[in-house]
């Protein structure tokens, strides 16, 4: 039985060796100012106009100073900083080691600042520190190991700086009252310290964008408080431990772009039911999607793209109603028999689904109409890359939110449905690469918003819509290697927008090159080849003056080629061979010093041919 004066007298020994007097002694409120001063006088311009305030001294003057913060006054230490907040205050220099005087500094703020060189060791002897912030400076050197000693930290954000070597094994090991550590975007290497797993209180946690490299420690399994972690954007390997999936309380879970793989427990996700996001694409992971992914109930977005994942893909998103992206492109799922596309219906279930991308994967059969009853709010659909048959469902026109979509790269068959013509947000359509015939709906004119369309290599026929002149914002338009017919509509060229590219060629198209194309003043390619295009090149195609790339070769384009061709100087490709040209070779295109690419035969030319 220890008696009440001994234990009293043993309590007091203790907290006089856990509070180590020495820096309360010998540190004062002047020494608080003279460190500050310090401080200062380390910074380029002396801080400039944000630390102009800092021109008084003396009595605790420094209290008033901008970013300074005393503690209340009291008896034993008054005008002791405890707080020296400067975020975002266009600060650069060196951090001075003479903050490591402040001994009753509690939270040190310099982030988004241009701070440079290392972190002073200096640093850490405060002790009482609990938020120390440095984020987005350029901060160079490692993290020195003795920050263990600041036992108090709850806070540590060194993210957006230029940190190189290990994690200190001493931040797992002695700041137990962590909750937030932030080391992304810097340069660390080495492995992620097991120590780390012992930092119980920790809830945010992000290590993303660094080079570590190693396995992720099973003792992270053990950080019962964590709502986000991130591991992303650096180099682990090895399978994800068992442990972390006793998480329950993880809100955010990423891992994306690493050497990670092996496959996902299929219960993985039933005790971490509160996930709101799983990002776990560009590894190496493979097997199924877990069916326990039906009892992460909050998911708003899943995107595990970029993988080895495959098998049939599961159902159960259905029971995900905040769902918003799903992301499972790039990778070996399968759709065999129709019942396998049942997932689809289940998503129909979820109202608020912004992004679906399916593109690059084994899909196969035929798509269900059931895709056409999914959320308005979708507006990026992508299929691209797969084997996917039969036609585009006759109602994709009810997805009337859809900015993106993208079929190309499949094996549709039939028309393109007229009901497109209902999707007045379109930005982007590809559906290139496809066995889709019959002509191409009127209805596209609709499509006011749209920038890319790509039709090219499909078995289309008819003539191109004059419709098209309404889409006064596209960008680019292909629609090579088709069986069109009739002329180029001349009314194409009244879209001023048109600027990357016209792809016509490989079709049967008649008539000769519109005068208007001369409007096109941004056009930078256009490949009208292997048609049956006939007359003159319109001299107006002078006027587009950011022509790169002009192909007008296998046609029955006749008399003598322009020499307003000439003035195309940053043309890089002229193909003229293979039609009816004749007459002389302008010397104009002698002036053109980009042209590295020149095909005029088979032609009937006369004289002499300009020297290059
Ligand atoms: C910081 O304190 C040390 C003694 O602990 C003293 O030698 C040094 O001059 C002080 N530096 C500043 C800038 O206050
Ligand atoms: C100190 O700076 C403040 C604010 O910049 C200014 O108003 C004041 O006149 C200055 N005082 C001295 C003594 O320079
Ligand atoms: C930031 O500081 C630099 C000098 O270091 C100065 O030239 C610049 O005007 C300052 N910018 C702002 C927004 O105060
Ligand atoms: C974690 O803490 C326990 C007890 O506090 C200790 O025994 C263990 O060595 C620590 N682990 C690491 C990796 O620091
Ligand atoms: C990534 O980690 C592997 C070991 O898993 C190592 O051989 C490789 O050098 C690391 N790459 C980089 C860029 O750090
Ligand atoms: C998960 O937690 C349970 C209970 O807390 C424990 O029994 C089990 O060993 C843990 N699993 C792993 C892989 O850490
Ligand atoms: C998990 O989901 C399955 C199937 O979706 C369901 O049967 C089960 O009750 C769910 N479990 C929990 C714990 O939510
Ligand atoms: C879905 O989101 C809404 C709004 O953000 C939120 O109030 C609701 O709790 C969420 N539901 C689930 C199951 O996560
Ligand atoms: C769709 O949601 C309802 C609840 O609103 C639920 O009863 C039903 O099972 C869900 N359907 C699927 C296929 O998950
Ligand atoms: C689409 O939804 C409507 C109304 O909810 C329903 O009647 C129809 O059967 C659904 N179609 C498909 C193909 O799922
Ligand atoms: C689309 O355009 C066609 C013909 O250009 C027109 O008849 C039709 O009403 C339009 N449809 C919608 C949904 O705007
Ligand atoms: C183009 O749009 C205008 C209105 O925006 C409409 O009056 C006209 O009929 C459309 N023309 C074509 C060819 O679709």
């Amino acid at each position: 039985m220890i008696s009440l004066p001994l234990l009293l007298f043993v309590l007091l020994f203790s907290a006089l060796l856990l509070c180590p007097s020495s820096s309360d002694d010998d540190g004062d409120a002047a020494g608080d100012e003279l460190a500050l001063l310090s401080f200062k006088s380390s910074l380029l311009y002396q801080g400039g106009q944000s630390l102009a305030s800092w021109n008084t001294s003396g009595h605790g003057q420094h209290c008033t100073w901008v970013g300074v913060v005393c503690g209340r006054r009291r008896r034993r230490h008054p005008h002791r900083v405890v707080k020296l907040l400067l975020r975002s205050s266009n600060l650069s220099g060196i951090i001075s080691p003479s903050l490591g005087n402040l001994s009753f500094l509690r939270e040190l703020d310099l982030g988004d600042n241009y701070f440079s060189g290392e972190i002073p060791p200096e640093l850490c002897r405060l002790s009482r520190l609990q938020l120390l912030e440095l984020s987005d400076n350029s901060i160079q050197g490692s993290i020195p190991a003795a920050i263990g000693a600041c036992t108090k930290l709850t806070s540590l954000d060194l993210s957006h700086n230029q940190l190189r070597g290990m994690i200190p094994r001493e931040i797992g090991a002695s700041l137990k009252h962590l909750s937030n550590l932030y080391l992304h975007k810097n340069g660390l290497s080495g492995e992620i310290p097991s120590a780390l797993g012992n930092l119980t209180s920790l809830q945010e946690f992000d290590l993303s964008f660094n080079r570590l490299s190693g396995a992720i420690p099973s003792s992270l399994g053990q950080l019962s408080s964590l709502l986000n972690m991130n591991l992303g954007q650096n180099n682990l390997s090895g399978m994800i431990p068992n442990s972390i999936w006793n998480l329950s309380s993880l809100r955010a879970f990423c891992v994306s772009e690493n050497k990670l793989g092996g496959m996902i427990p299929t219960n993985a996700f039933k005790t971490l039911h509160l996930l709101e996001v799983i990002y776990m694409g560009t590894n190496r992971f493979h097997g199924k999607i877990p069916a326990s992914v039906a009892n992460a109930s909050h998911l708003t977005r899943l995107q595990i793209d970029g993988n080895l994942f495959s098998g049939i893909i599961t159902s159960g998103f259905g029971r995900l109603r905040n769902l918003t992206e799903l992301y499972l492109w790039r990778n070996l799922f399968q759709t065999r028999e129709q019942e396998d596309w049942g997932f689809i219906s289940d998503l129909t279930n979820c109202s608020k689904l912004q992004t679906l991308n399916l593109g690059e994967n084994n899909l196969g059969g035929v798509l269900p109409n059931s895709f056409s009853n999914l959320s308005t709010s979708l507006s990026f659909l992508a299929l691209h890359l797969n084997k996917i048959t039969g036609s585009i469902p006759q109602d994709i026109g009810n997805l009337i939110g859809l900015q993106h979509l993208y079929l190309c790269n499949n094996n549709f068959r039939g028309s393109l449905p007229s009901s497109l013509g209902r999707l007045k947000n379109l930005g982007i359509l590809l559906a290139y690469e496809n066995n889709l015939s019959g002509s191409i709906p009127l209805a596209i004119g609709n499509l006011t918003e749209l920038n890319i369309l790509l039709l090219g290599t499909n078995k289309f026929s008819g003539w191109i819509p004059y419709t098209l002149s309404n889409l006064t914002n596209l960008l680019s338009l292909g629609l090579s290697t088709n069986n069109l017919s009739g002329p180029i509509p001349s009314e194409l060229f009244n879209i001023q927008t048109l600027s990357i590219m016209i792809n016509v060629s490989k079709n049967n198209l008649e008539g000769s090159i519109p005068q208007e194309i001369g409007h096109l003043k941004n056009l930078v390619e256009f490949h009208a080849e292997s048609n049956r295009l006939s007359g003159k090149i319109p001299n107006t195609l002078g006027d587009c003056q950011l022509l790169r790339h002009l192909y007008l070769q296998n046609n029955l384009l006749s008399g003598s080629i322009p020499s307003a061709l000439g003035q195309l100087k940053g043309l890089e490709t002229l193909d003229l061979s293979s039609n009816n040209l004749s007459g002389q070779i302008p010397t104009s295109l002698a002036d053109i010093t980009m042209l590295h690419s020149l095909n005029l035969s088979f032609n009937s030319f006369v004289g002499e041919v300009p020297t290059m």
